[in-house]
């Protein structure tokens, strides 16, 4: 399949192009489009079949259910039922927006599409290429990140290319996105709401609007126990991973800078590939030949646009030995942190 790449500019709109990325949609193609959080693959999420050319473009699992993108409040009462309030009140605060909230779907939504599940995610996106795709197209748009399965999130239409040139059928470029993680994952289906996946909008921002909220404890573990599993099915694939080997050192500054010195001089000198994930505020600690400034502390926003695309560098120099600090933090730390952790397959050096 031949895949079409497009530029898209929101200050000089192309409507042709719009009509045409529409017309692959409503034929059941797919075409992958930026978010505000990142790229997503977008297919019409009422069809079955695009459902499937969807998970099998990314080589998904097909018990990981995808989220159905909207663009207006009609929407959702057409794909979900028994709406809590608490619901209506999130999408008054955060949407169009980076959060995505799980409700009880209705029959029109196939199990194809939510993985067999009785529930569907559904997220209204604020970035104006989605907005004009979903509009333009008339559908509700199904779409996961757009990378392949295991693969950080594309937060640009070259990592999207990179994994998916060929197996799709277009990919509309509105440049580099916004924030760079996905968005946070809250279920309303149920009788608390509860945080499935940590991004953007923090807890605290949701506590703000409804009060309470949980933290599905699957996703602290990185256990194997089926009773700690992640409740959102993608929490439980080991994703992100870079191909070398990533650690994370955690503890006071001097103490981080001292182990992975010693251990990155190990590797070098024993001939490996070896790079250190830093904060800009750090990074002339290290004696390591290759430091890669992530962003600033004082700025978290910078680490967390910045993360999927150092993993996916990391793959590219053919990295074999990666340390990493720790950003954990009040704010988005939890969400940078929930992804790097899993990069690293929970693996921690405490000093
Ligand atoms: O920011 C985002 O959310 C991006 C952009 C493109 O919108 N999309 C995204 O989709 O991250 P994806 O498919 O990569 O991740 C969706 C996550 C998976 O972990 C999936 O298991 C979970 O949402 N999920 C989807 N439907 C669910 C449901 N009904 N119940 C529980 N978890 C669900
Ligand atoms: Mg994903």
């Amino acid at each position: 399949m031949n895949t079409i790449i497009a530029q898209y500019d929101n200050d000089h709109r192309d409507a042709d192009l719009m009509r045409r990325a529409a017309q692959i949609l409503r034929e059941g193609g797919l075409v992958a489009f930026p978010t505000e959080t990142v790229y997503g693959l977008g297919g019409d999420a009422l069809n079955p079949e695009a459902s499937a050319r969807i998970y099998a473009a990314k080589g998904r699992p097909s018990d990981n259910p995808l989220i159905v993108h909207i663009a207006d409040m009609e929407a959702l009462k057409v794909l979900a039922r028994e709406i809590p309030e608490k619901a209506y009140r999130l999408a008054d605060h955060f949407w169009p927006g980076p959060l995505t909230m799980i409700l009880k779907k209705t029959e029109i939504v196939p199990v194809q599409t939510t993985g067999g599940l009785d529930t569907v995610a559904i997220r209204m996106p604020s970035h104006p290429t989605a907005y004009e795709l979903i509009r333009t197209s008339g559908l509700y748009l199904a779409a996961p990140s757009a990378n392949t399965s295991g693969r950080p999130s594309p937060t640009e239409a070259e990592h999207v290319r990179q994994d998916l040139d060929g197996r799709i059928d277009m990919i509309i470029d509105s440049g580099r996105v916004d924030i760079g993680l996905e968005s946070t994952i809250v279920d309303l289906s149920g009788d608390e709401p509860m945080i499935l996946r940590p991004g953007y909008i923090t807890k605290a921002m949701l506590e703000e609007v409804i009060g309470p909220v949980k933290i599905d404890p699957g996703l602290l573990s990185g256990s194997e126990d089926p009773h700690m599993r992640p409740k959102a099915p993608g929490m439980k694939y080991r994703h992100y991973a870079p191909k070398g080997s990533l650690s994370i050192v955690e503890g006071k500054r001097d103490a981080v800078a001292e182990t992975i010195n010693r251990l990155t001089k190990e590797h070098e000198e024993a001939g490996h590939r070896t790079a250190v994930i830093a904060s800009e505020e750090n990074q002339d600690l290290y004696t390591c030949e290759r430091v890669i400034d992530i962003g600033s502390r004082d700025h978290e926003e910078s680490i967390a646009a910045n993360l999927y695309e150092v993993l996916r560098q990391m793959d590219e120099d053919q990295i074999d030995y990666i340390y990493s600090e720790s950003f954990a933090g009040a704010g988005l730390g939890a969400a940078i942190m929930n992804r790097l952790l899993k990069a690293a397959g929970h693996k921690v050096i405490r000093v």
